[in-house]
């Protein structure tokens, strides 16, 4: 058993091209629930993101820089090797609706063969945020729709300023 000395801390692996307010639900609720909360972006360039991994990074740690146990990170490979290194113990994807969860559910069983003492906690973001995706925001953001309220400011802000050609990064 883990005595009070021992930090629970939690991966929250993702793509977060962009980092929306359903991301954002689900690491506040980590932030409270575990000592501290690593995100963990996975760097896939050949999945041809919108923003690189570095401008993901950079744009997340802007967002979260006044919260101390809140850390961002990237990783490639298997993310459970990524999970001993940085000492945590436990996953949390985040569940928006029954379509998440047999993908999850496949990749949670998988990991525990991997590493059986890795344990896989799914959180659920508050209900206004359970139709929100990444690709939903670039895709109402590209047709001209407003996402204010479905991302933080300032990753409208970098959405903009990429639109405008003006995509130099400046968190
Ligand atoms: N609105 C949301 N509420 C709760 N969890 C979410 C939400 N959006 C994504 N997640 C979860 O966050 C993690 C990272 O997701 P990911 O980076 O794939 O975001 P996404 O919005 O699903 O992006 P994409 O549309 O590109 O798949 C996954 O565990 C995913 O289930
Ligand atoms: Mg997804």
């Amino acid at each position: 058993m883990a005595t009070s000395s021992v930090q629970r801390v939690a991966v929250y692996p993702g793509t977060f091209d962009p980092l929306t307010n359903g991301h954002v639900d689900i690491i506040q609720r980590g932030a409270l629930l575990f000592d501290r909360i690593v995100v963990t972006i996975l760097n896939n360039p050949s999945k041809s993101p919108l923003f690189n991994v570095n401008e993901r990074l950079e744009m997340a740690r802007a967002v979260f820089k006044s919260q101390s146990n809140v850390e961002i990170d990237t990783f490639d490979g298997l993310l459970v090797e990524f999970v001993r290194r940085r000492k945590a113990s436990v996953i949390v994807p985040g569940l928006r609706a029954i379509s998440d969860f047999e993908n999850e559910m496949q990749m949670a069983l998988m990991n525990r063969r991997l590493h059986s003492d890795i344990e896989t906690v799914f959180m659920m973001p508050a209900e206004s945020y359970t139709y929100l995706s990444s690709r939903l925001v670039k895709e109402i953001f590209a047709l001209g729709g407003s996402v204010r309220g479905l991302v933080p400011d300032l990753i409208e802000s970098h959405l903009t300023a990429k639109a405008t050609g003006n995509g130099g990064l400046n968190v």
